[in-house]
C-alpha cells in the first residue's frame, strides 16, 4: 500500500483489509505502553486538511501520527487563505509543495479527496467525503468487532438509521460483505438509498426483522446537516420507531454488541443507558481509531512517492 491513496474501502480486497487489520493489532500494542511512542515515521510529515468539523477522527489521525513520532499539522480552513478565495485544489497544490508524506482530507462535497488525490504527488487518505466513504472508519469497525466477537465471518450485521446520507453506512457495507457477513440496512424509506440491495444487502423498515438474530447492531447519526427536504416525519417518531433502548434490543441475539460512529444524538438514534453502557462498545471504537489511522499512515508512508531532485549546477533563476 505504499505511496497508495485510500480514498474508499470499495477499493480494497480482502487481503488488503485484513493486512490494515493485523497491523492495527501491533498499533494497538503501542498504544498499550507506558510509552506511547515509536519513531517508526520520524522524519515523515502528515497534513490534516478537514473542510469539515471533526472530534473523532482529526484527534485519532493527529495521536496516531504523534504516536509514530511523524510531524502532523493541522490545516485550519478558517484561519486560511481559504478566506481571501483561493481555490480548495490550488490549497492543496500549496501544502502539497512541502513535501508531505500525507494528506488527511474531509470535506462534505463527496469526492473532493478523489480530486485532490489526483492533482496531489502525496497520498491521500479520505476522512470522509460527504454520503460517499469514510474509510478509517469501517476499518475501525471491523477491528472492533474482531475485538469483540473474534471474526467477522458469519456475522449478522444490522445497519440502523440514515443509509442515504451515511458515508459510514456505505463503507461499511463494502467492508462487512467483504469480510463475509451478511449486512442488514433499517430505516424509514426516505432513508434507504434505491437500489441498495444491489449492494448485497437486505433492506427492511421494519426493525424487529431487521434485528432479528443480529450479532451488532450499528445505530446511524441522524445528520441534520444533510437533511433537505422532508425525510422524517420527526425525530420523536423516528426515535420511537428506529431509536435503540434495551427493549428493541432483545430483537437481536442475547450477546449482540452495540456501536455507533459518534456523535450521537442521545434519545434519539440511542437511548441514554445503551449510549453509556454495555453492550455498547462506542468508546472502544474510538480508541480502536487511534490503532487503524497509525496502521494506515504506516502502511501508505512507508517510502516516499515523489522521487527527490538532484540540485541544478547553473543554480537557475529564483
Ligand atoms: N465518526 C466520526 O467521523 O466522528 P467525527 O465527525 O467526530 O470525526
Amino acid at each position: 500500500m505504499i505511496g497508495r491513496d485510500l480514498l474508499g474501502i470499495e477499493d480494497l480486497d480482502r487481503d488488503e483489509i485484513e493486512r490494515i487489520l493485523e497491523t492495527a493489532e501491533h498499533m494497538r500494542e503501542v498504544s498499550n505502553r507506558e510509552v506511547k511512542k515509536v519513531p517508526t515515521l520520524r522524519g515523515r510529515t502528515i497534513v490534516n486538511l478537514f473542510f469539515e468539523s471533526s472530534t473523532r477522527t482529526r484527534a485519532s489521525f493527529e495521536i496516531a501520527g504523534k504516536r509514530l513520532s511523524a510531524d502532523v499539522i493541522n490545516f485550519s480552513p478558517s484561519t486560511s487563505s481559504l478566506k481571501k478565495a483561493e481555490s480548495i485544489l490550488d490549497t492543496a497544490r500549496t501544502l502539497d509543495a512541502m513535501d508531505p508524506d500525507a494528506v488527511v482530507v474531509r470535506h462534505s462535497v463527496a469526492g473532493v479527496p478523489h480530486r485532490i488525490a489526483e492533482v496531489l504527488e502525496a497520498p491521500v487518505v479520505n476522512a470522509g467525503d460527504g454520503a460517499r466513504e469514510h474509510p478509517t472508519q469501517a476499518l475501525l469497525d471491523l477491528f472492533t468487532v474482531i475485538q469483540e466477537k473474534g471474526r467477522i465471518d458469519g456475522l449478522t450485521v444490522a445497519i440502523v438509521g440514515d443509509i442515504l446520507h451515511s458515508r459510514v453506512a456505505r463503507s461499511n457495507i463494502y467492508g462487512f460483505s467483504k469480510m463475509g457477513a451478511e449486512v442488514r440496512v433499517a430505516a424509514p424509506p426516505t432513508m434507504i438509498p434505491p437500489f441498495i440491495e444491489s449492494f448485497g444487502v437486505k433492506a427492511f423498515t421494519s426493525l424487529r426483522e431487521a434485528l432479528d438474530g443480529a450479532d451488532v447492531v450499528m445505530a446511524l447519526r441522524i445528520q441534520n446537516e444533510r437533511l433537505t427536504g422532508s425525510f422524517l416525519p420527526s425525530v420523536r417518531e423516528y426515535s420511537n420507531t428506529f431509536g435503540i433502548d434495551r427493549a428493541k434490543l432483545n430483537f437481536a441475539k442475547e450477546d449482540a454488541i452495540v456501536m455507533h460512529p459518534g456523535p450521537v444524538n442521545r434519545g434519539v438514534e440511542l437511548s441514554h443507558d445503551l449510549t453509556d453502557h454495555r453492550p455498547s462498545v462506542i468508546l472502544d471504537q474510538v480508541r480502536n481509531g487511534v490503532a487503524i489511522r497509525m496502521a494506515v499512515l504506516y502502511l501508505i508512508t512507508g517510502r516516499r512517492r515523489r522521487s527527490v531532485a538532484a540540485p541544478q549546477e547553473d543554480g537557475g533563476d529564483a
